[in-house]
C-alpha cells in the first residue's frame, strides 16, 4: 500500500474512465442533449440540476455548485480520501494502482510494520485467552458480568484481561518488537516490563481489523482507572477512534454514528443493540476524527456527559465539527441528564428510552445559537454585538455551502444586523456573483471577453494548445488581463500531456489556481464542436490586435519617438497587417 501513486497514473485513469458511465453506476442519469442529468446526489432536489458532460469528463451541480472529475465524484460521493478515490476508481476500470516507493519508506519499514501488527494480534489473542482462563481472569469476567457485559459482546471486542505480573509478556513475545508497540514500558535503569498489568484490556481496531492499540481498565477504585497505549508507529490517537471497526461489521453504511466518551459507553450500548456507537479515544474528537466517520455516515451525533467538564467539551467540539461540515453531513449534539453516561443512562431508561434521546437531540445549529442565548442576554445590544462577535469565527469555518447561508441568516435574524454587510459571507456571495455573470455572458457571447473566451477554450479542449504551439508567438509582447493563467495553462498541458478537461483540472488539485480553472472548465460556451478552432484563433488574433493596438496609441500619443520606439512602432504595424491579412483570408 505504501508508495506514491505516480501522476501519470492518475492522468491515464482519468482518460480511460468514462465519468457518464461510473456515475450513472450510483447515480442513473438521463440524457438531455449534450449531457447526462439527475437529481443532485449532494443536496435535495425535486427537478434535477446536476449535470455531467462527457466532452469535459466533468460533472457540475447548478443548485449546490458541486463539481469535478470523476476522482472528486467518488471523493465526495463516497467518503473516500483522494488515495482511496484513485483506488476506487481503478478498481472501476479494472486496473491495478502502481505506486512508486519513495526514500521516505523504505520497504523494510513496512514489514516492521507488519510484524508489529502481528504482535498486537497475538497479544490479544493472549489477554483474551488469559479472561477466560485464568484464576485472576475469572474476576474480571466477574466485573464485565456485574456491568451488564455478555460473553458475545465481550467477544465481538475481543475483550481481554492483562495478568497482574511484570513480565507476562516479555517471557512470550519479541521484546524489541513489544517495547516498540508500546506494550513493555522501560524504567530509568533501563528495566522494562508490562505496561498493562491487572487490567481489562480492549484492543482498539483500524477500520480494516488491524488492532492497533489497546486501553485498560482497572477492576476496582484504583488510579489510573484506564491506561491507553502510547503514540506508536501504528497508534494516533487523533487519528482512530474505539468501536468502529466492530460497528461496521455489524452495518458497512449506518444512518447516524453517535460519539460518546468512555470504551465502556460503546460496549454498553453495542450491549443493547446500538452498534453504532464510538469512542474519541480519551482526547477531544479531532477534525481528522469527524472526517474519518463521515465517510460511513452522514449523520454524527455527539453524546456529552451532563456534567460540566462534558458541557466543556460539547463546545470545545464545535470547531472542528464546523470545519469538517460540508453539505450533505449532519452533526447533533446530545446533553445527558447530569450524573449519566450513555453506559448508565441506556441502563436506566431502556434503548427505546436512550434511542427517543438521540431523536431528540438538539441540531448542531440549535445547540450553537442556544448556548449564546443562554450565555449572553440577546434583549441588549451588547449582547448581540458579542453574539456576532462570537459566533462568526466559526461560521466562517464552514466550509461553502446552503448550510452556511442559513447560518449566516440566522446570526443575522438573532443579532438584527440583517442589512449591514459586516455579516455578509463573502466568499459565497463572490461565488454566487461569478455563476450569475457566467449565465448572463453565455447567453450574451459578445459579452464574453475575448480573454476569456481563449482560456476557457483551453481549459475545456486542452488540445488545442498543440496547435498554438505551431502559431509560434511571440508571448512576451502579450499582456491582455489573465495573461499569466493563459500561460501555466500551456505549460501544464505540455508537460502532463492533459488530454482532456478532466486531467488538466487534476493537475491543479489544491493549488491557488484550481477555483479559477474549475470555473473556466463550468463555463458554458455557446461554440459549436466544429467552430472551437477558429472561435480560439479569433478570440486570440482579436487579443494580439487589442495589445498591438494599445502600443500603437502609446507610441502616436508620445508625439517625438526615440529610434527604438520607431522600430517598434514599425514592427507593431507590420505585424499587425499580418494578423489582419491572415484574418481576412
Ligand atoms: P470515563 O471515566 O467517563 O470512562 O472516561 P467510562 O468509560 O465511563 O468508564 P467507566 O468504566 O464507566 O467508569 C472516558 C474515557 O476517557 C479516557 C478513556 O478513554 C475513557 O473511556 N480515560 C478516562 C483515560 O484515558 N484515563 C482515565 O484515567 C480515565
Ligand atoms: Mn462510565
Amino acid at each position: 500500500m505504501s508508495g506514491r501513486i505516480p501522476r501519470e497514473f492518475i492522468d491515464e485513469l482519468l482518460v480511460r474512465v468514462d465519468i457518464v458511465d461510473l456515475i450513472d453506476s450510483h447515480v442513473p442519469l438521463k440524457k438531455t442533449g449534450n449531457n447526462f442529468v439527475a437529481r443532485c446526489p449532494f443536496h435535495v432536489e425535486k427537478t434535477p440540476s446536476f449535470s455531467v458532460n462527457r466532452k469535459k469528463q466533468f460533472f457540475h451541480c447548478f443548485g449546490c455548485e458541486a463539481s469535478g472529475n470523476a476522482i472528486s465524484f467518488l471523493m465526495d460521493f463516497s467518503h473516500l480520501d483522494f488515495i482511496e478515490a484513485v483506488e476506487d476508481l481503478a478498481g472501476f476500470v479494472g486496473v491495478e494502482v502502481p505506486r512508486v516507493s519513495t526514500e521516505y519508506q523504505p520497504a523494510q519499514k513496512k514489514e516492521d510494520l507488519n510484524s508489529l501488527y502481528l504482535l498486537m494480534e497475538q497479544v490479544a489473542v493472549f489477554y483474551a485467552e488469559q479472561l477466560r482462563t485464568s484464576d485472576a481472569g475469572k474476576k474480571a469476567v466477574e466485573y464485565l458480568k456485574n456491568r451488564g457485559v455478555s460473553g458475545d459482546c465481550a467477544n465481538s471486542f475481543m475483550i481481554g484481561y492483562a495478568p497482574d505480573e511484570w513480565k507476562a509478556l516479555e517471557t512470550r513475545f519479541n521484546p524489541k518488537l513489544l517495547l516498540e508497540a508500546g506494550l513493555l514500558v522501560s524504567n530509568e535503569e533501563g528495566r522494562a516490563y508490562d505496561r498493562f498489568r491487572g487490567r481489562i484490556m480492549f484492543p482498539i481496531r483500524d477500520k480494516r481489523a488491524r488492532i492497533v492499540g489497546f486501553g485498560g481498565r482497572v477492576l476496582d477504585d484504583s488510579l489510573p482507572k484506564y491506561l491507553n497505549s502510547p503514540e506508536t508507529p501504528l497508534f494516533h490517537k487523533g487519528k482512530e477512534v474505539y468501536g468502529l471497526y466492530e460497528l461496521l461489521e455489524k452495518n458497512a453504511k449506518p444512518q447516524r454514528i453517535l460519539i460518546v466518551e468512555g470504551y465502556m459507553d460503546v460496549i454498553a450500548l453495542a450491549q443493547c443493540g446500538i452498534n453504532y456507537a464510538v469512542a474519541a479515544l480519551g482526547t477531544a474528537a479531532s477534525q481528522a476524527h469527524l472526517d474519518l466517520l463521515f465517510r460511513f455516515s452522514s449523520e454524527l451525533v455527539f453524546c456529552f456527559d451532563g456534567d460540566k467538564a462534558g458541557r466543556a467539551a460539547a463546545w470545545r467540539a464545535m470547531e472542528p465539527a464546523f470545519s469538517s461540515l460540508k453539505d450533505g453531513r449532519q452533526i447533533r449534539v446530545m446533553l445527558l441528564p447530569q450524573q449519566h453516561d450513555p453506559d448508565s443512562l441506556v441502563r436506566e431508561e431502556g434503548v427505546d428510552g436512550f434511542i427517543d434521546r438521540v431523536q431528540a437531540s438538539e441540531t448542531l445549529s440549535e445547540y450553537f445559537f442556544g448556548h449564546f442565548s443562554n450565555e449572553l442576554n440577546l434583549s441588549e445590544m451588547e449582547g448581540r454585538a458579542q453574539l456576532v462577535i462570537k459566533a462568526k469565527p466559526y461560521l466562517e469555518k464552514l466550509p461553502d455551502s446552503v448550510f452556511k447561508e442559513m447560518m449566516f441568516d440566522r446570526l443575522k435574524e438573532l443579532s438584527g444586523l440583517g442589512r449591514l454587510d459586516i455579516l455578509d459571507n463573502t466568499a459565497t456571495l463572490a461565488s454566487k456573483q461569478n455563476v450569475k455573470q457566467v449565465g448572463k455572458r453565455s447567453q450574451d457571447n459578445s459579452r464574453l471577453s475575448s480573454a476569456r473566451m481563449a482560456v476557457a477554450l483551453l481549459v475545456q479542449n486542452p488540445r488545442l494548445a498543440e496547435l498554438l504551439d505551431q502559431r509560434e508567438l511571440d508571448w512576451s509582447e502579450l499582456g491582455f488581463p489573465g495573461v499569466a493563467l493563459f500561460k501555466s495553462i500551456l505549460s501544464m498541458i505540455a508537460d502532463n500531456n492533459s488530454a482532456n478537461t478532466a486531467v488538466l483540472v487534476e493537475c491543479y488539485r489544491g493549488a491557488a489556481e484550481e477555483k479559477s480553472i474549475k470555473a473556466l472548465a463550468l463555463l458554458d460556451l455557446p461554440v459549436p464542436d466544429a467552430g472551437i478552432e477558429a472561435e480560439f484563433f479569433d478570440a486570440l488574433d482579436r487579443l494580439i490586435i487589442q495589445d498591438q493596438e494599445a502600443v500603437l496609441a502609446r507610441l502616436l500619443n508620445k508625439g517625438k519617438l526615440d529610434a527604438e520606439e520607431k522600430d517598434l512602432l514599425r514592427k507593431t504595424l507590420a505585424a499587425k497587417s499580418l494578423v489582419q491579412k491572415n484574418r481576412n483570408l
